[in-house]
């Protein structure tokens, strides 16, 4: 069968590499040569891939069975259903559907129309003189956040963004000001995990939770990233993570697509759900309407059982065999190798030596990101993320070692988070659970659905019930 793979960074790679082992063939479209995916593709053809008539053109001319759309940009572009007019099935929903992830306003208002108690207390002030008022109603630590496409970077968090309060409602106010909507958000304390699942016309398949590291730099501190790295647990749970509390997640994310359909929004593709582990159960931070990258990259890795190319059929036709959703029963640790300064101020440009063979002979993968080719055996980082390296073994501490092991066949100027998933960390997230569900601190959990919003969707949400 051959797939059209729109994007191309690493996690593009890893679904290119995941369909090459079920035999399929590939047809690439990016605007940057990625040196992992170019060598797995029969054609690689450099187009923006939010240009939805480029791409259909290309995927037509090829006569491709169907589509996986990698990143976000061309779902918000409509590249979905450009493809869909010219009948090509495709993974990734229409642009109505992915504005679960392009419009943080329009996914908080849908699931309060819904009465899915499952975010934060919010709201979207309409104007400038707004935002005082409603960080003073919020009561405490908030979050600003943009409403539209930010890359990951455009949140910005009390107590590690900025301090003082005034600081945050400048930051609010300027957005308004520059004509975008803002959000405001209660501050969530717990643990952070990522939990993505298939969506068919039928049915939400759910793939392991993982745990994503979003801070730039060791100890969680420094910018915010798209992810530095992330780890899954052989369970598919998380060691700070109960099984109730993940299948609570699955049922939300399956609410969430039930409440999109009752809208009249169909949705074929990846739904990620970002979740925060409060002391109340899992509220939602934030969905995405594609694969995490990295988190795509760990259950990729762990997808062997099965036909990645049937599967990703499937879910392109509306319907899967759930036989074809199984993933090993192993642990999988992704470090990110990034220019140095990545997160605050990167320096791109430098030359990275690899020993590609001598790393997977290791069983760790290596996927591209934003790098270019530099010669044999070494590549050049951009200002982004430039090289996920995979490791997988029993326990997570130890798919970390491996890749760690695995740095001794990479030379020149990089930054890597050694910390991800090593023993010392995890158990700095259990630990960080354990405080928050000591006896007695640990709320009685509020139901998940309320009575839906009587009034009609309104910008200036008034806080939803989970919680406070
Ligand atoms: P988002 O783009 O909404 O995923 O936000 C990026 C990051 O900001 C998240 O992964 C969290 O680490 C943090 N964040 C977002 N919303 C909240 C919240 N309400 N409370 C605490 N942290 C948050
Ligand atoms: N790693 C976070 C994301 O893919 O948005």
């Amino acid at each position: 069968m051959k797939f059209l793979v729109v994007g191309g960074g690493a996690r593009e790679h890893a679904i290119a590499a995941t369909l090459v082992r079920a035999e399929a063939e590939i047809v690439v479209a990016s605007s940057n040569a990625n040196p992992g995916l170019d060598r797995l593709a029969a054609t690689a053809a450099r187009l923006d891939p939010t240009d939805a008539t480029a791409v259909t053109a290309l995927a037509r001319k090829e006569k491709v069975a169907a589509a996986v759309i990698g990143p976000e940009a061309p779902l918000a572009a409509g590249v979905a259903d450009a493809l869909r007019a010219a009948e090509i099935p495709t993974v990734g929903p229409s642009k109505a559907g992915a504005q679960i992830e392009t419009s943080k306003l329009f996914c908080r208002e849908l699931l309060k129309r819904h009465g899915l108690a499952v975010s934060p207390r919010w709201s979207a002030p309409a104007s400038v003189d707004a935002v005082d008022a409603a960080i003073e109603e919020i009561g405490g630590p908030f979050v600003v956040k943009p409403s539209g496409l930010t890359g990951g970077k455009g949140v910005w968090v009390q107590g590690s963004d900025f301090d003082d309060p005034r600081e945050g409602a400048i930051y609010a106010k300027s957005t308004l000001i520059q004509g975008g909507r803002v959000l405001l958000e209660e501050k969530l304390d717990g643990e952070e995990f990522s939990q993505m699942a298939f969506v068919t016309d039928d049915g939400v398949y759910p793939m392991p939770a993982v745990q994503d590291y979003k801070r730039a730099l060791e100890g969680d501190r420094g910018g915010n990233t798209g992810g530095m790295g992330s780890y899954s647990q052989r369970d598919h749970t998380l060691p700070f993570l109960p099984a109730a509390d993940r299948a609570t997640a699955i049922d939300i994310l399956r609410r969430t697509i039930d409440a999109l359909r009752a809208e009249g929004i169909g949705y074929r593709g990846i739904l990620y759900g970002g979740f925060m582990l409060t002391a109340r159960g899992p509220v939602l931070v934030e969905y995405n309407a594609r694969f995490g990258d990295p988190e795509g990259i760990n259950v990729l890795t762990l997808y062997e059982e099965g036909d990645f190319a049937d599967l990703m059929y499937g879910v392109a036709t509306g319907r899967v065999d759930p036989n074809l959703v199984q993933f090993r029963l192993r642990s999988t640790v992704v470090k990110y190798v990034v220019p140095p300064g990545y997160g605050d101020r990167p320096r791109p440009g430098g030359v990275v030596e690899l020993d590609a063979n001598a790393i997977e002979a290791e069983g760790v993968h290596v996927f591209y990101g934003s790098v270019d080719a530099a010669g044999p055996g070494a590549v050049r980082l951009s200002a982004s993320r430039g090289i996920a390296l995979v490791g997988e073994a029993s326990a997570i501490h130890e798919a970390s070692t491996r890749v760690e092991t695995s740095l001794r066949h990479l030379t020149g100027e990089f930054y890597v988070r050694h910390d991800v998933g090593t023993k010392e960390n995890l158990a700095q997230h259990v630990e960080h659970m354990r405080r928050l569900l000591a006896p007695g601190a640990r709320p009685s959990p509020l139901p998940l659905s309320v009575a839906p919003a009587a009034a009609p969707p309104s910008s200036a949400g008034a806080p939803d019930q989970l919680i406070g």
